[in-house]
């Protein structure tokens, strides 16, 4: 599914998302823009939640792609949600979320962090023992605050290194295989303030082969029978984390959202009655899986550079500073004129962005149709990560960003202006 699952090729030969002509949105929107469709968001959000069943439960993970209006979407669909920082949560909280649907990530939360989890009534999921000391002073005498403890499983999956968090050498959670997880789990039961509801994981980002999650499961199992053995001990909720890969190119083909749940649900449940423990309640935290196929990027080509028999570099009007991905790990991605999506290609050229540093590539080496300035080029799976890592380098407003639904454009994130950019200066 490289594409929302409303996009079509309208009458006029343009690309459509949501009944939305994305030539047009382009024209009155200005660029670059981000655009979501909505019923994707919606499809994938239901598929977790219907494949969890009474199982367990469903966090969008916020930090993949978060806005009020994305948020409420998401929670209607029965998903509570996972935060990393007091930023996340304030956002979350002002959108209408319930802190008591909130789990607090995060390897160096800060004190106002904690403060604000504490606050907001959210699951704290421990990642350090730095914690259990803050958490001494924050929680009040005679007070518990739900928490589970994030364990780093050992496992490696077929993940970019940059991505891939569950293995030792990792500055998450507490290593199984280094004795630090069951330490911290006797560490945080012995806790005054502390009510431990359960035990996290999360093994990477943009992941395929689900056997990584079987894998992760079986070794988190193993701990939990040494736990019931040993502190009599046996954790109600246990998290999976998200991780699940999306297409990002015409050859990528991931599990569905569907088969991901199904996979670990099994590995649990089989791994339970094997090793004889009760069934605890599973989380899911999936972020990219949700936001990434309901987004597209939509640029408006400049500037056209011919170096002959070298490469062509057609440079768009955004980059680096609302797509950091192709940068920071590789990514790759497809992108279509957005006027003539399967107008034949003329040749390849190269995506460069409008930003000063020569890294800011979008696609290198793609085949294009004939490409002219003014033309409107959308790619697709732009959801998640990009605009929640978007920075305003050399002075450039973040896009505006639209919800899109039966043919209606709902901004759900004005343009930045210049006057925003200057808004946090002392002049
Ligand atoms: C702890 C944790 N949970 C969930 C996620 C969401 O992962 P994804 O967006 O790949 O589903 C991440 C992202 O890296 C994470 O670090």
């Amino acid at each position: 599914m490289l594409f929302p699952v409303t996009y079509r090729v309208n009458a006029a030969g343009h690309m459509e998302v949501g009944g939305c002509d994305l030539v047009q949105l382009a024209r009155t929107h200005g660029t670059p823009l981000y655009v979501y469709d909505e019923a994707t968001v919606r499809q994938r959000a239901s598929e977790y939640v219907a494949a969890m069943g009474s199982a367990g439960q469903v966090l969008y993970s916020a930090k993949a792609f978060a806005s009020p209006r994305f948020l409420r979407i998401v929670e209607e669909e029965g998903l509570g949600l996972d935060v990393v920082s007091a930023g996340e949560l304030n956002l979350a909280l002002k959108s209408g979320s319930k802190g008591n649907h909130i789990h607090f990530l995060g390897n160096n939360k800060s004190r106002e962090d904690l403060e604000a989890a504490y606050r907001a009534g959210a699951t704290i999921v421990i990642d350090g023992a730095y914690e259990f000391e803050l958490l001494r002073d924050i929680v009040p005498e005679g007070k518990r605050t739900p928490v589970m403890l994030r364990i780093s499983p050992g496992v490696k999956p077929d993940t970019h290194a940059h991505i891939s968090t569950g293995q030792l050498d990792s500055k998450f959670g507490f290593s199984i295989e280094s004795g630090a997880a069951f330490k911290a789990i006797g560490e945080a039961l012995r806790h005054p303030r502390l009510e431990v509801v359960g035990l996290h994981s999360h093994i990477g980002s943009q992941i395929f082969a689900l056997g990584a999650y079987e894998q992760a499961m079986g070794i988190m199992l193993d701990l939990v029978v040494r736990l019931r053995d040993e502190l009599r001990y046996e954790p109600r909720k246990l998290g999976a984390g998200g991780g699940l890969g999306i297409a990002y190119t015409r050859d990528d083909d991931p599990p569905t959202p569907r088969q991901f749940v199904e996979t670990i649900r099994h590995a649990l449940e089989v791994g339970c009655l094997q090793r004889q423990l009760k069934v605890p309640e599973l989380v899911v935290e999936p972020g990219r899986s949700i936001a990434g196929p309901a987004g597209m990027a939509v640029y408006t080509v400049g500037s056209i550079k011919d170096i002959p028999g070298v490469r062509r570099y057609v440079a768009v009007d955004g980059g680096m500073g609302d797509n950091i991905r192709p940068k920071l790990y590789g990514a790759r991605y497809e992108a279509f004129l957005a006027s003539g999506p399967e107008r034949s290609p003329a040749g390849k050229v190269t995506i460069a962005g409008k930003y000063c540093e020569s890294t800011d590539i979008l696609i290198t080496d793609i085949e294009m149709p004939e490409l002219k300035a003014g033309d409107v080029i959308a790619i697709p799976a732009a959801g998640a990560y990009c605009l929640a890592m978007a920075s305003n380098y050399n002075g450039m407003p973040r896009p505006e960003v639209l919800m899109l639904s039966g043919g209606r454009a709902t901004v759900m994130r004005r343009r930045e202006t210049l006057d925003d950019l200057v808004a946090a200066e002392v002049f």
